[in-house]
């Protein structure tokens, strides 16, 4: 039977023609479930999460309710919970305090830096989460870029790639398990993999940035931060959004470089984009669920203007069917919570 024969608008006999009628395997929740294309897991997850220096503090970030700054101590109970809800891995990134600010990011890399001694206390915590340091300058530096600036504020490749291998040592040596380059700089997933071996670190894994965006989406995570650049913009080393074969391209030379794992970001954007690098290779595929996909949905939500659950979780389900085989979601413990109750629904 030829398609036209399917939308043939004969006004008596069209239902009775039909013999093909998808509509059959929507009838029950339990046949809808069966069919079911893709699932969303607490597998899947990544929860990215801020911590601060201090004591005894949580400071919600304004842009992006739900998510707070923790200092250590809470953070830490934070993620035993957020383990028990069967997340396997978070990633982690620092405020730091301008006083500790420079313009090469040397604080960075010390040992007993923010990032390392809190590395160090949630392997102790609860040794079984996985985490994932950022490597990139832009929560160090007083310029707030990702890289060295000269003085006519070029960002310079090679000099930003030196610092990024010694922070990955740094962040390997406090216990990271794998490390995670946000900064677009070209060859450093090569140069940190390579430094790594080196040092006898050969089972850290690399989670490459691979298609990272010069986005607009990032807007709450750098007031979370407060890692916005003091001048100019990102766009000489994100790459520019309106490129889908350029980030082929950058994949394709994380993987010759050693990345263990491929990341798009941001994700609701880039679907497209996700689905080609998915199938451009058979390394798992990350997609990150940024600041501003979870502000915009945040926001509605609080205006009562959608179901905030269902929205959550048709979108995060969108990048999984692209693709993405983890996600990371600020909404990641809503989500697990969720995923918990959700068992026997349509
Ligand atoms: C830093 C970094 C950024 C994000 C993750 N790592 C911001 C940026 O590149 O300016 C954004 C994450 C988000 O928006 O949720 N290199």
């Amino acid at each position: 039977m030829t398609s036209e024969n399917l939308t043939s608008n004969n006004a008596n006999q069209v239902s009775t023609n039909l013999i093909l009628r998808p509509r059959r395997l929507r009838r029950t929740a339990t046949l809808r479930r069966m069919v079911r294309e893709t699932t969303l897991t607490v597998d899947d997850l990544i929860y990215p999460m801020f911590v601060m220096e201090g004591e005894e503090q949580k400071v919600e970030i304004a842009s992006m309710s739900g998510c707070y700054r923790y200092t250590l101590d809470l953070l830490l109970k934070e993620i035993e919970q957020v383990y028990q809800l069967g997340i396997g891995a978070i990633a982690l990134f620092p405020v730091i305090p301008e006083a500790k600010k420079d313009d090469t990011a040397s604080e960075s890399y010390n040992p007993d830096g923010l990032v390392q001694l809190t590395v160090k206390a949630i392997k102790q915590a609860v040794p079984e989460i996985l985490v994932i340091t950022d490597i990139a300058l832009d929560p160090f530096t007083t310029h707030g870029h990702d890289g060295i600036v000269d003085e006519k504020g070029v960002i310079l490749n090679d000099p930003t790639v030196e610092v990024l291998v010694k922070m990955a040592l740094s962040q390997a040596a406090a216990g990271a398990d794998m490390v995670a380059p946000s900064d677009m700089m070209d060859g450093r997933v090569g140069a940190i993999r390579q430094a790594l071996d080196a040092e006898g670190y050969v089972d850290v894994r690399i989670l490459a940035y691979s298609a990272k965006y010069a986005s607009a989406y990032y807007g709450p995570f750098r007031d979370a931060l407060d890692s916005a650049p003091r001048f100019g913009d990102k766009n000489t080393y994100q790459m520019d959004a309106a490129n889908a074969r350029e980030a082929i391209k950058e994949v394709a030379l994380d993987i010759a470089e050693g990345a263990d794992i491929v990341m798009v970001k941001p994700a609701l954007a880039y679907l497209d984009i996700i689905s080609q690098v998915k199938n451009y290779t058979h390394l798992p595929v990350a997609a990150y669920n940024v600041s501003g996909e979870y502000a915009m949905i945040k926001a509605a939500a609080q205006n009562g203007w959608i179901d905030e659950k269902r929205v959550i979780l048709e979108t995060l389900t969108s990048m999984k069917r692209a693709g993405a085989d983890l996600i990371l979601t600020y909404f990641a413990k809503e989500v697990a919570l969720m995923l918990m109750q959700v068992v026997g629904q349509n």
